[in-house]
């Protein structure tokens, strides 16, 4: 039996989102229907909107959600009613990536969350026509979304689900690209270009993981003084001198230790590999146009030993890492008030403007 919904549709780039009545299809096989309670808005939802990405519209975006279980389909052991839940990234839990534990590299990753594929179509109609979703396995700008066993986590209940939403992408692939691959040490520095929410959860995550020295790079006055808020140890503006020779200055002239870049800005990036020490390591994570080139000089590379990484969602097993960003959270470490910014969701095209711009650095939408 399907279920009367409300979700926003993106029409085409220039048009704005509008929340229709829609219906939504019961969960197959290894599914759940969630209610929505928050779903936060990231820059790969505007990048689909806008067809940078050109996934056909009509369609139902949003993959940061975060509510609860109504209904299970069948194979759903492990979960239950009532379960709050946080949606991430679908894998298919088959291929040597997926085996060897980096799902974000599964051989289906594209299929799964970018064009949402599932058997028997996205499961969202609005008019008795078919709309494109399952986004992320989730289409989660909607009260009610269809979620598949790979991409949900439980949370407990005490556990406030809008500031918890942004786990599933944006947060979880900044504090994941520091964890999980760069893996400073104790004592080493880091280097974050872009203070937006995924380089600040990697700031977080340097002063987890007990960096001396953590200089962020950004060129906006407000970004910069949120990540002094979050545990930048030093702050450059990019637009003010060379990021470089500002880094260099502060670790004793060898240069950085790990560098990430968030910006997808080329000399920027080429900055980020720049300012590392011997034998450093740097890690890319924008999802800047098409075509877009990066570089870096032959013997720059050969002669500094330095490593480039490039990272799809923090390469964290999501199971597994929400879990720890959640335990964070509840420690104090993970401080998400100060990165998300609510929006009821009938405001969704204010959120959306104010990503755009960067007067919210995370936007939540809150359904309830
Ligand atoms: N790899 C993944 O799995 C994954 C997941 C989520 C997001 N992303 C991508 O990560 C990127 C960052 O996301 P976000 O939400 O933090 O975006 P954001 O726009 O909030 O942050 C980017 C920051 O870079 C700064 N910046 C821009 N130009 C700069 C320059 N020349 N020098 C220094 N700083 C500059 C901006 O002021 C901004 O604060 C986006 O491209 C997004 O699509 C990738
Ligand atoms: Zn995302
Ligand atoms: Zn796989």
């Amino acid at each position: 039996m399907s279920l009367i919904i409300k979700a926003a549709i993106a029409w085409a780039p220039e048009r704005p989102f509008t929340i229709e009545t829609c219906e939504l299809a019961d969960p197959g096989p290894g599914e759940a229907l969630v209610r929505i309670a928050a779903c936060g808005i990231c820059h790969t939802d505007l990048a689909v909107k806008q067809q940078h990405v050109p996934i056909p519209l009509p369609m139902v975006l949003g993959h940061e959600g975060a509510g609860v279980i109504e209904r299970l389909g069948p194979d759903m052991d492990g979960f239950a009613i009532g379960d709050h839940v946080v949606l991430s990234f679908a894998a298919c839990g088959a291929c040597p990536d997926c085996h060897d534990g980096h799902p974000a590299f599964c051989d289906q990753f594209l299929p799964l969350n970018l064009a949402g594929a599932r058997e028997g179509g996205s499961g969202i109609t609005h008019g008795g026509a078919p709309l494109n979703g399952h986004f992320f396995a989730q289409s989660a700008f909607a009260s009610h979304a269809l979620a598949a066993r790979s991409n949900m986590v439980k949370v407990d209940k005490d556990l406030p689900l809008a500031l918890l939403a942004p786990l599933g992408c944006g947060i979880q692939t900044g504090m994941g690209t520091v964890l999980n691959s760069l893996r400073p040490a104790a004592g080493e520095s880091l280097a974050v270009f872009g203070a937006g929410s995924v380089g600040l959860a990697g700031v977080i995550a340097g002063v987890i993981a007990g960096c001396s020295s953590i200089i962020a790079v950004d060129v906006k006055p407000e970004r910069l003084a949120l990540a002094r808020a979050v545990g930048a140890t030093h702050v450059v503006d990019g637009a003010r001198g060379d990021a470089v020779e500002a880094i260099r200055a502060v670790t004793g002239g060898r240069g950085a230790h790990c560098s990430f870049d968030t910006t997808g800005v080329p000399p920027v990036a080429a900055q980020a590999f720049r300012c590392l020490r011997k034998r450093g390591r740097s890690a890319y994570v924008a999802a800047p146009p098409a075509g877009t080139v990066y570089g870096v000089d032959a013997y720059d590379l050969l002669n500094s030993g330095g490593s480039i990484r490039g990272v799809i969602e923090g390469d964290a097993v999501p199971a597994e890492f929400i879990p720890e960003m959640v335990a964070h959270f509840r420690a104090g470490r993970l401080p998400l008030e100060k990165l998300v910014s609510p929006y009821p969701f009938a405001r969704i095209n204010d959120a959306v403007r104010d990503t755009e711009s960067g007067a919210a650095l995370k936007a939540v939408l809150v359904m309830e």
